[in-house]
C-alpha cells in the first residue's frame, strides 16, 4: 500500500509575500512587542489557563520555544501526530523480526510462545493531519526512500554519541526500552554492544558510539515498597511522599529521559502514602485519592527535572497511560472474555476502555501545563486503545506452571497489559523519534 505523498509545508514559505507595513502599524506592532516582553510572564499565565493543543509539548504550546535540543526540523504546524489511524502495511512492517532481536524478554516474545498469527505486526500509524517525518531527509527524498520508514537508526545512534538515554518507569516502559534497543542494535556489530542488568538498572552499551540506552525500574517514580526490580508483586502498595531523589540520583547526567508511570497506581480508588521513612518504626500512612497521589508524584518529578536537567542540552519525555484490554464488554464483546484470541483492531475512533482513567489524563495535562522545563508529552493512550490485538495474551513465558483449570480456560491467564515485540511499542518509539527530532 502506498502512502499519500508527504506535503511539504516548508516550501510554502517561498510563496508568502513580504507584507508592506505602514509606519502606524509598525509603531503599534513595536508597542505590542514591547508590552509582551515586559509582561511576558503574565501573558504566559493567561495562556497557561487555556487548554494546550493536544499532542504538542505542552509547555512549548504555552511559551514560544526556541529550538529544542536535538531538533532538526518541525512537525507540520497544528498536526497532532498522536491523532490518526492504523494502516495495514505489509511492505514496511515489522521494523525488525522477533527472532533477530536477542534482547526481548521471554515475557514479550509472542511468536516463540506459540502465537498462531502475525497480524499484529503489520500496522503503521498514520496521523490524520500529516505524515510522520521520515528519518531526517527532505520530504521529496523521503517519499522515494519510503521503505526506510520514519525511524532512522543511524541518525538516532549518531545523536546518542557520547550520550545517555534512559527510560524510567514500569514494565511497560521497559517494553518501549527494549523496542528501542531492537530498533538500533542491527546497526551495531556484535562485538561492540552489550546489555547488563544490575538491580534496578539495565544498560545497553553501544561501545563505538560511547552511548548507553538504559532502563531504570521505578514503577511509581517515587520510592515505594514495590521497588525491587524482581520481587515486587506486593498487593498492599505504599508510596513515600517527597522521595523522588531516592531514585532520581540514578538519573543524573542523562541526556534524554523517558518517563512513564500509571499502572501501579491503579489499585483502587485511593493510594497509601507514607510520610517519613520506610525505616521508621511507627509509620505514618495516609490515604489519598489516586488522582491526588498521582498529582503529587507528577509534581515531584517535574521539580526534579527542573532542578537536575538543563533545558538547553537535554530532553525529557513523558509517556501517557498504556491501556489494558481485560474486558471484552468494553468493545462490545462477550462478558468474561478479554484480549485472548483478538486479532483485529477496535474501529470506534472514540473508543476508551473502562480500565483507562480519563481523570489521570486530566491530571497529566494540568500538571504539565505549569511546567517550566519543556516536557515532551507522548500521548500514546488513544492510539494504543485501538490495539486489543497487540497484547502478549497467553503467548509468553509464564511465571508459574499453569494449573489444569487455567489450561482449560485461556481467558483466565491471558496478559492483556503487556505488548508483543515487535509490535505496538515500536510505534511509540517512532513517535518518540518524531518528537525528538521534529518537535
Ligand atoms: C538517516 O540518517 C542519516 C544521518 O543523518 C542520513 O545520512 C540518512 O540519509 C538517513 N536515512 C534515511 C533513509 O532517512
Ligand atoms: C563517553 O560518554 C560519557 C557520557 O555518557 C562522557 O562523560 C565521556 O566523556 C565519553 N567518553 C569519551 C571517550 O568520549
Ligand atoms: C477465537 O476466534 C475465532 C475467530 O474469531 C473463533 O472462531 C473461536 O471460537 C475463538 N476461540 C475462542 C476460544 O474463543
Ligand atoms: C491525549 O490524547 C487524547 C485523545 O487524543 C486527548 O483526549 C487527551 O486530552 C490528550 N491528553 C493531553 C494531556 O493532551
Amino acid at each position: 500500500m502506498k502512502p499519500p505523498l508527504p506535503s511539504s509545508s516548508s516550501s510554502n514559505y517561498n510563496v508568502l509575500r513580504k507584507p508592506r507595513l505602514s509606519p502606524y502599524l509598525f509603531t503599534l506592532l513595536a508597542f505590542i512587542v514591547f508590552v509582551v516582553i515586559l509582561y511576558g510572564e503574565d501573558f504566559m499565565c493567561i495562556f497557561g489557563q487555556l487548554e494546550p493543543l493536544p499532542g504538542r509539548p505542552i509547555s512549548a504550546a504555552k511559551k514560544k520555544m526556541k529550538k529544542l535540543p536535538f531538533a532538526i526540523g518541525k512537525t507540520e504546524e497544528g498536526c497532532d501526530v498522536f491523532s490518526g489511524r492504523w494502516v495495514r502495511d505489509e511492505s514496511t512492517r515489522p521494523l525488525y523480526e522477533e527472532s533477530e532481536c536477542p534482547y526481548i524478554q521471554p515475557q514479550l516474545t509472542c511468536q516463540e510462545h506459540g502465537r498462531p498469527d502475525r497480524d499484529y505486526q503489520y500496522w503503521r500509524w498514520q496521523p490524520h493531519g500529516c505524515d510522520l517525518p521520515r528519518g531526517g531527509v527532505p520530504a521529496a527524498a523521503a517519499a522515494a526512500a519510503w521503505l526506510e520508514v520514519s525511524f532512522n537508526a543511524t541518525l538516532m545512534l549518531e545523536t546518542l554519541r557520547g550520550k545517555r538515554m534512559m527510560f524510567v518507569g514500569d514494565s511497560l516502559n521497559r517494553g518501549q526500552y527494549v523496542s528501542m534497543v531492537c530498533l538500533l542494535h542491527r546497526n551495531i556489530p556484535e562485538h561492540a554492544k552489550s546489555m547488563e542488568t544490575s538491580g534496578s538498572l539495565t544498560v545497553f552499551t553501544a561501545k563505538d558510539y560511547n552511548a548507553t540506552i538504559e532502563f531504570y525500574w521505578a514503577p511509581f517514580l517515587l520510592e515505594s515498597n514495590s521497588d525491587d526490580a524482581v520481587v515486587h508483586r506486593i498487593a498492599d502498595r505504599i508510596v513515600r511522599k517527597g522521595s523522588i531523589n531516592k531514585h532520581g540520583r540514578h538519573w543524573k547526567g542523562v541526556d534524554i529521559l523517558v518517563f512513564n508511570t500509571y499502572l501501579w497506581w491503579m489499585t483502587g480508588l485511593d493510594m497509601k502514602i507514607l510520610k517519613g521513612s520506610f525505616d521508621d518504626e511507627e509509620k505514618e500512612i495516609v490515604k489519598l485519592s489516586t488522582e491526588d497521589a498521582y498529582r503529587m508524584a507528577m509534581k515531584s518529578m517535574l521539580r526534579w527535572v527542573k532542578l537536575n536537567m538543563d533545558r538547553k542540552k537535554t530532553r525529557v519525555f513523558f509517556a501517557s497511560m498504556s491501556p489494558s484490554h481485560a474486558k471484552s464488554i468494553d468493545w462490545g464483546g462477550e462478558l468474561g472474555k478479554n484480549c485472548y484470541n483478538e486479532t483485529t483492531l477496535i474501529e470506534d475512533e472514540n473508543y476508551w476502555g473502562s480500565d483507562c482513567r480519563r481523570s489521570i489524563m486530566e491530571v497529566i495535562g494540568e500538571v504539565f501545563s505549569h511546567s517550566k522545563y519543556p516536557i515532551t508529552f507522548l500521548n500514546i493512550t488513544q492510539l494504543s486503545n485501538y490495539r486489543k490485538d497487540a497484547h502478549t495474551s497467553i503467548y509468553k513465558k509464564q511465571w508459574n506452571p499453569l494449573t489444569p483449570e487455567q489450561k482449560a480456560n485461556p481467558f483466565s491467564y491471558a496478559d492483556c497489559v503487556h505488548w508483543c515485540l515487535p509490535g505496538l511499542q515500536d510505534t511509540w518509539n517512532e513517535l518518540l523519534f518524531a518528537k525528538l527530532f521534529y518537535p
